[in-house]
């Protein structure tokens, strides 16, 4: 088979299973396992596949028949310039919250001596970028999934992120081991879905963890408890970040005000959707 041929039919395998952008799919395993983008795949589609690659291409196009996200096949995901490995039991990152690791690294950018830590930080996407991208901060990264840290660890250490520390920890009950007033920034993606909707989610996100996703009954719970156990470990004038679902900046503004947070403000997606929360400890 040509190259040409292996993409035509993995495209047509995934279309006839309704799988949606079908053709992106097919031409991400293509540069995937043959290094052949769409500018070589015009080029050069002509030359015959390598066997072993063609036997890997389609039984990825297998397992993505069955929904399973393109990312976990791959193994790999690219969030903000730096790789990461992702699989089972980790969140695969998402382009929404580049919006939030773009936010905390502008405010951290450039300040020397810092210290940050990024709750619920399961890949560590938000921790490692700011340690990059922030090279004179300190950045704990802390996850309660076992399975997630694994892949944390390994993110931290794929990415040389040398000033970025991976912490295993309950958001919920693990503040007692900090000292208050010690962090510039507490910044966090944490599950924030209604329980009750997880089950009605589009079939991709069945495959990934439940525990990165419930947010409890209205979707709130991590906000409220981030907010009232964690408040009193940054400094006056420290940062706390939220990502936040579409509907809810307004609670998520009101959890902050009322412990005492100013400047509060929210960023919108490319949606059109607030997506972060942000205030200032007075
Ligand atoms: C929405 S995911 C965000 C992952 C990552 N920060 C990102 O933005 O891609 C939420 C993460 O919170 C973790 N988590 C859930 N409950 C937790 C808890 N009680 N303490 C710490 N982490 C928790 C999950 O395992 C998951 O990795």
């Amino acid at each position: 088979m040509t190259l040409n041929d292996v993409y035509r039919k993995g495209e047509e395998m995934l279309l006839n299973a309704h799988i949606p952008d079908a053709d992106v799919d097919a031409a991400y395993l293509m540069e995937h396992f043959f290094g052949c983008d769409r500018a070589r795949l015009i080029i050069h589609g002509d030359e015959n596949a390598d066997d072993a690659f063609t036997e890997k291409f389609f039984s990825a196009i297998e397992e993505r028949k069955t929904g399973k996200p393109l990312q976990y096949i791959a193994g790999i995901w690219n969030f903000m310039g730096y790789d990461f490995y992702v699989g089972k039991g980790v969140l695969i990152p998402r382009d929404d919250t580049e919006i939030l690791a773009e936010e905390v690294c502008s405010y951290l950018y450039g300040k020397k001596d810092v210290k940050a830590i990024d709750l619920c930080s399961g890949s560590g996407a938000i921790a490692v970028t700011l340690g990059k991208i922030c090279p004179d901060c300190t950045v704990e990264a802390l996850e309660y999934s076992k399975d997630a840290l694994e892949y944390l660890k390994k993110n931290i250490a794929l990415n040389d992120a040398k000033n970025v520390t991976a912490v295993y920890g309950d958001v919920t009950v693990c503040c007692g081991e900090y000292d208050d007033g010690i962090f510039d920034l507490i910044v966090s993606n944490p599950p924030y879905i209604e329980s009750d909707e997880i089950d009605t989610l589009q079939q991709e996100l069945q495959f990934e963890p439940r525990m990165a996703l419930d947010g409890g009954q209205d979707g709130l719970y991590f906000y409220r408890i981030i907010t009232e156990k964690w408040h009193s470990k940054l400094k006056c004038g420290g940062m706390l970040a939220f990502e936040v679902g579409e509907r809810q900046s307004v609670p998520v503004s009101e959890i902050l005000e009322k412990h005492g947070f100013e400047k509060i403000y929210t960023k919108k997606d490319l949606h059109g959707y607030n997506r972060i929360v942000c205030g200032i400890k007075k």
